[in-house]
């Protein structure tokens, strides 16, 4: 490695850092400079444990061999092939390779960058399908309060995470949101998916009611909400929407950017809960993180329905530079070799209940006020100091850095999705971490 990456600059002040308390990282800069399977390294020799998988996608662990190969050798070969009225082969091969991973149903993918420009693909797909099919008043967006599905202005419109849409002026209009499904009071504690609340799939008719569904494209959430410290839905609550959406002709996005990949246990949610929506948005553990990609899969009939008009006219009016970038799909078929040799994308259900015990076990440790899980993803949701919400829980993620784990916080939670490929070993080492840093905080 070339001493340029091994060390810290002595100035930081170019680098404007993405979702980032910029002051302060800068005063006490925390910086990773190589990573292999379940650790980063620290500027400073340390080794920390990956808690997170990166920021949710490095789901086969870091700097596999297969994933670097292919990256490499396609680095030389093709680096880059024009994404429009040009094709390359082996962004059909993965196309074909991804419908064969996929819920069935799903059997075509248009490729991206980023969970955000999967979110913005899905959006517009969706209004330009009922478009195409005669039913061009279908405009409306349905999303919900503490949904995330990126930061581009659809995703933070159907988006409902309070402090990503404020400071952004007039959002998407006709846009409508369902209430989330977080329900402490009844719910805390709960292993796996929460008894209560099923019910709240019924806001959607409410919505339906008030707007007539023949103005309504889609409704989108995420299976498993995520950013927003991990919001799981109600026993029965997707199964709920699916048939609402289904007998009011409204599509159904699964925005599986984080749930995709074997995060669950299964390929995608769409699996795990047995319901398969009509367009289902995916980035993140689609090429392990390594180079940015994302995909978005849709029925055949969403497919079909664009496939009419002259021949020699483009069907959909998007797409991106980057879209299925030879060296991205290289790395994603890298990452689907790798997920398959060692049988990731299902390895999460094994591993699940020792996860499940593990993270309960911190139940009745200082600050703890819920403990949530699925798959492998766990939240440790804390008391938030009065008067100063979110402090609690970045001095835990600090604490835990400085210990050796990487964990991820947002809000006053804790939240944990460790690669699938951890050890039970790993995993008792995260929680001890966890703990020791929960009886260490004020
Ligand atoms: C559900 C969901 N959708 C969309 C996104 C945005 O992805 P990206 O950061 O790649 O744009 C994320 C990122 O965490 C996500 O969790």
């Amino acid at each position: 490695m070339s001493n340029r990456l091994k060390v810290t600059p002595n100035d930081l002040s170019a680098f404007w850092m993405p979702f980032t308390a910029n002051r302060q990282f800068k005063q006490a800069p925390r910086m990773f400079v190589s990573a292999k399977d379940m650790h980063y390294t620290t500027s400073d020799g340390r080794k920390v444990l990956d808690g997170t998988a990166g920021l949710w996608c490095v789901n086969a662990g870091h700097c596999r061999p297969k994933i670097t190969e292919a990256i490499q050798q396609q680095a030389a070969e093709l680096d880059y092939a024009p994404a429009f009225q040009m094709g390359h082969p082996i962004v059909f091969e993965l196309a074909n390779r991804l419908v064969d991973v996929a819920p069935k149903g799903m059997d075509h993918v248009f490729f991206t960058n980023s969970g955000s420009e999967s979110v913005e693909t899905a959006l517009k797909m969706a209004i330009a399908y009922h478009r195409a099919r005669g039913e061009g008043a279908r405009t409306r967006l349905i999303g919900r309060e503490r949904g995330y599905h990126g930061v581009n202005f659809g995703g933070i419109s159907v988006g409902g995470i309070v402090t990503n849409r404020k400071m952004f002026g007039t959002l998407l209009g006709g846009v409508d949101h369902m209430p989330h499904t977080h329900l402490p009071e009844k719910n805390a504690f709960s292993k796996g998916v929460p008894e209560h609340g099923a019910e709240l799939a019924n806001e959607l008719e409410r919505i339906v009611a008030l707007h007539d569904a023949s103005t309504i494209a889609a409704v989108i959430v995420e299976p498993v909400a995520g950013s927003t410290g991990v919001i799981l839905p109600p026993k029965g609550y997707l199964q709920k929407l699916r048939e609402i959406c289904t007998k009011h002709g409204i599509l159904l996005i699964f925005d599986e950017v984080i749930t995709g990949f074997g995060r669950l246990g299964a390929p995608f949610a769409a699996d795990y809960f047995g319901v398969t929506p009509d367009i289902m948005t995916t980035a993140k553990g689609v090429s392990n993180g390594v180079i940015p990609m994302g995909a978005v899969f849709v029925k055949k009939e969403i497919h079909d329905a664009f496939m009419t008009g002259p021949e020699h006219m483009i069907e959909f009016f998007h797409g991106y530079t980057y879209s299925g970038n030879p060296i991205a799909c290289a790395a994603a078929l890298g990452t689907l070799d790798t997920y398959k040799d060692e049988g990731l994308l299902t390895r999460g259900e094994e591993l699940a209940p020792y996860w499940e015990d593990a993270l309960h076990s911190l139940k009745g440790e200082p600050h703890v006020i819920d403990i949530r899980n699925i798959g492998l993803i766990g939240a440790i949701e804390l008391a938030p100091i009065a008067g100063s919400p979110t402090k609690r829980a970045f001095s835990a993620f600090v604490k835990a850095f400085e210990r050796g784990a990487l964990i991820r916080t947002t809000g006053d939670i804790i939240a944990l999705s460790p690669p699938l490929i951890i050890t039970k070993g790993q995993i008792n080492e995260l929680i001890d971490h966890v703990r020791e840093v929960l009886r260490s905080i004020d």
